[in-house]
């Protein structure tokens, strides 16, 4: 008999890949995912820790789940509730003393063992905690993964974090630094695009940290490999079209990778590399281990080696002691970079982090501050979205759009392209003409296609 398996996940890509190990790990205990809380067998909240008041979201989220529990409950039936993620590695027992009814509370480094705690949970009628971090890495326990991904596949290849920002709770939450080895990368690699993933975007939380044992039929025989050495060896994978990475982390942007973003075809022009702010002072106050001018070097060294670089970035304003002037640096910064896109954030403190501990810039200044820097952002993403517009790409096309006769896919530079294309074309590379923008997305007609109707 199917039992149902309800995942919610919360955060960054690199949750939305661990859920979808977590639904593969039960898959032979006969859960099948589900889109619905409502009557589910198995409830697992995959959680997220970066944001603001992140722990009473979950709380909330399980008031509503409590009451799921109980209908099913008066029904006869049983449903197991989990907290998965970076709340639960934070927050640990603390969550099964406020929420009782919750079987099961584990970190982003445990869930290899789901079968375990399902198991358990089941027999011993719930309180399942596991939040240590093995010295077993998980992927070594992982099964292969079965289900088909998509057009683009994500792959955790490095987790944890080892710099100690003083705002991030990632170190904490996700642990020390670990790369999984080479070999094991590029199976899985291969895997995803047997099944059809025709991009792969290699995820960590700082990936470009990247220090891989080395794998045994690569070039460079002993060590570990860096990213570039792995892009190089992932390149080779036939039918693997384009390749992505991400979060970067400024200070281990070397050589070897710049190198690579100047030969490797498929490694696609748009990185991500978070900046967190324009001034030095702050900068040395959130331990960024990196100054403004590196940034700006680094930057330029990258755009001598692939000239049509498009470039994200994170930040955050009204750090504790961010000044006026600490802020201006931030706008001067971005208007000289340009960025394609960006994410910017109010600082907000977790417990725990040393900058939480700082006096605190007051919420109308940060919320004036966000406002300013994303008039400019915005003002920058547009311009760089009208820029296309007249352009010929190449355009990786991933799903049918929500018009019939309509796809999807993504430019190069990660924006969202809307063309009419027979459904055949799903997983295909073809060149479009950009003729118009939307909001968030461009429109574009197949080039060589006679001027078909556009994707509307
Ligand atoms: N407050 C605000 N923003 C934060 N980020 C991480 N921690 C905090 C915090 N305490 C932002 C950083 C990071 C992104 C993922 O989230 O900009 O790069
Ligand atoms: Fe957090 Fe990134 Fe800094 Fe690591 S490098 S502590 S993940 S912000």
């Amino acid at each position: 008999m199917t039992k149902h398996l309800y995942i919610k996940t919360y955060g960054c890509q690199m949750n939305v890949y661990d859920s979808a190990r977590m639904a593969e790990l039960v898959e032979p205990l006969g859960y099948a995912p589900s889109d619905t809380p409502d009557g589910a067998d198995l409830v697992i909240l995959n959680t997220c820790h970066i944001r603001e008041k992140a722990a009473e979201k979950v709380f909330a989220e399980l008031g509503g789940i409590r009451r799921l529990k109980s209908a099913k409950e008066r029904r006869g039936g049983r449903m197991i509730v989990a907290v998965a993620g970076c709340v639960a590695q934070a927050e640990g027992s603390e969550i099964l003393r406020r929420a009782p009814f919750v079987d099961m509370v584990f970190g982003p480094q445990t869930y290899h063992r789901l079968p375990e705690m399902v198991a358990q949970a089941t027999r011993a009628g719930g309180g399942v905690l596991d939040t240590s971090f093995p010295a077993e890495p998980k992927f070594d326990h992982l099964p292969e993964s079965m289900t088909a991904p998509g057009i683009s596949a994500l792959l955790t290849i490095q987790e944890g974090c080892d710099k100690f920002c003083t705002f991030c709770v990632v170190p904490y939450t996700r642990g020390a630094e670990f790369s999984r080895p080479a070999a094991q990368v590029i199976a899985e690699a291969e895997r995803l695009v047997a099944a059809g993933a025709r991009e792969i975007n290699l995820l960590g939380q700082n990936v470009n940290a990247y220090h891989g044992l080395a794998s045994p039929n690569g070039p460079t025989g002993g060590g570990d490999w860096s990213l570039a050495d792995l892009l190089r060896a992932l390149a080779r994978i036939p039918r693997l079209e384009r390749l992505r990475y991400t979060t970067s982390h400024p200070r281990d942007v070397d050589a070897a990778l710049i190198a690579a973003h100047r030969d490797i075809e498929q490694l696609m022009p748009f990185l991500h590399l978070p900046v967190q702010s324009g001034s030095d002072r702050v900068l040395a106050a959130m331990n960024r281990r990196h100054r403004v001018d590196d940034y700006r070097r680094t930057v330029e060294k990258l755009r001598r080696a692939r000239p049509d670089l498009a470039l994200s970035s994170d930040f955050i304003v009204g750090f504790p002691g961010e000044s006026e002037l600490d802020f201006r640096a931030t706008l001067d910064l971005v208007r000289e970079i340009g960025f394609a896109q960006a994410f910017s954030f109010k600082y907000s403190p977790r417990p725990g982090t040393p900058a939480a501990a700082e006096d605190q810039v007051p919420e109308a200044v940060k919320a004036e501050r966000l406002a300013e820097l994303l008039a400019l952002l915005q003002q920058q993403q547009r311009a760089f979205n009208d820029a296309a517009v007249g352009k010929t790409m190449p355009v990786l096309f991933e799903k049918p759009g929500r018009h019939e006769g309509q796809l999807v896919g993504r430019s190069p530079y990660l924006q969202p392209v809307h063309a009419n294309a027979a459904a055949d074309r799903i997983g295909k590379v073809l060149p479009v003409h950009i003729i118009a923008v939307r909001s968030n997305s461009l429109t574009a007609v197949i080039a060589g296609s006679g001027g078909a109707e556009a994707g509307r």
